[in-house]
């Protein structure tokens, strides 16, 4: 199934909402070409940065060609890459469009990469569209000089609500309208969170959406971020994650989408380096089950993010939750069932738990093939048989890999 981002995933420019003044400075930028070589467009995530991208070109009849930071990174390749796309502009009637997509991914250690993608522009005879959340660190003010910028805006809310009613009317669904408003709140002005929470909300149903997100607590998470990002640098800052009941992996992902909601330029980059100190720890934890571990993740996580900005404030900020914790969740679920359906399946046939979990992926097939009284001897509650009628394909394909070989 192809998630709700790609499917309707925009490509014209008439389809990108909300973005008008936006899309007038794209376009005035190419008719201008080449008086300036290169266009910025900066705003944050989920506004149509790459979409627009897509668009400029698709209208121009522009062939898109892709680069990312790791080519950038190695000069030779780079060359490999470039060579053949700046040059030969009338060996193909198209013409191109180089797309540098998410130029914030070019690191502080690597500020030859910023040096790279300025030669590119001196001397690439196509346009260049570079799109990043924000350009304003210190290490892009060279390329700065050298592009057009153009500002993307986070959506308002009935911007949208109305794409995502648009979604809801090709997919011929319904939502209640206290869920969709609850999805275009969150969002805040975030297509991409915006479709999938909608996503979200068609996997598991309007009801447990719901009360997924009010388990949140997001109160208390709220307070944590709060203390971590905006408080001094004291020994609470060290102790924040000790009294909430959100844990440490959770916390590690609010932390890593809010970040940007805190933190602009070098604090910015700062702030994702401990926080990819703390995710290396939090790997040798899992890997070596070395569990003392979990205090250096704890501080590179509270004190570390904390100590990248030195000027703190405490302007009122409504944190994002991250999408992929809806997405564990759910996955935890479906564990959950499963491990239910075996634990009865192995106590009615006197098996372990280990071997009655090999033999799961017969389940749904034993299921159908007994009699009433045998499955009422399994006991097996409504949503669990549901769940093995659901899942009969995937299983048998999992299973029979496992078994035989594949
Ligand atoms: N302004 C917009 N109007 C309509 N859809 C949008 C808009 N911005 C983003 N989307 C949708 O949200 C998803 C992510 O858009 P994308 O262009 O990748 O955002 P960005 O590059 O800014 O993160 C896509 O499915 C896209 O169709
Ligand atoms: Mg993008």
């Amino acid at each position: 199934m192809i998630p709700l981002i790609e499917k309707y995933r925009v490509s014209k420019f008439e389809d990108i909402k909300d973005q008008d003044e936006a899309i007038r400075e794209v376009r005035e930028f190419f008719d201008n070409f080449p008086k300036k070589k290169a266009l910025i467009l900066n705003g944050s995530v989920g506004t149509g940065k790459t979409s627009m991208a897509v668009a400029l070109a698709k209208e121009n009849g522009l062939e898109l060609f892709e680069l990312n930071a790791s080519d950038l990174r190695n000069k030779s390749s780079l060359d490999e890459v470039l060579r053949p796309a700046i040059g030969q502009s009338s060996l193909f009637s198209k013409g191109k469009l180089i797309l540098m997509d998410e130029a914030d991914g070019i690191t502080g250690s690597d500020r030859g990469g910023v040096v790279e993608l300025i030669r590119l522009i001196d001397e690439s005879s196509f346009p260049i569209v570079i799109t990043a959340n924000d350009i304003w660190g210190k290490k892009f003010s060279g390329l700065r000089k050298k592009c057009n910028i153009v500002n993307l805006k986070e959506l308002d809310e009935l911007a949208v609500k109305r794409i995502l009613m648009g979604v809801l009317f090709k997919e011929k669904k319904e939502v209640k309208m206290d869920v969709l408003d609850h999805i275009v709140k969150h969002a805040r002005g975030d297509v991409r969170a915006g479709l999938n929470d909608l996503q979200s909300v068609f996997d598991v149903g309007e009801e447990d959406f719901l009360s997924e997100i009010s388990r949140e607590k997001s109160e208390s998470v709220f307070n944590v971020l709060k203390r971590v990002f905006q408080g001094p640098l004291d020994d609470r800052v060290v102790r924040a994650f000790d009294r909430t009941d959100v844990n440490l992996d959770e916390v590690l992902l609010w932390i890593e989408e809010n970040i940007p909601l805190e933190y602009q330029g070098d604090a910015l980059v700062r702030a994702y380096e401990l926080l990819s100190k703390a995710d290396l720890f939090k790997g040798r934890i899992y890997r070596q089950q070395y569990w003392r571990f979990l205090v250096y993740q704890s501080f590179f996580l509270s004190a570390g993010v904390s100590s990248a900005s030195k000027n703190k404030n405490d302007k009122f900020v409504s944190y994002k939750r991250p999408s992929r914790i809806l997405k564990i969740w759910l996955a935890n679920q479906r564990n959950f069932k499963m491990k239910g359906v075996v634990e009865k399946y192995a106590s009615l046939c006197h098996l372990s738990k280990k071997k009655a979990n090999k033999d799961k992926w017969l389940l749904p097939f034993i299921l159908e093939g007994v009699d009433e009284r045998t499955k009422r001897r399994l006991d097996l509650d409504e949503k669990e048989e549901e769940y093995l009628k659901e899942k009969r394909v995937d299983m048998v394909v999992s299973g029979g890999l496992n078994r035989f070989g594949g």
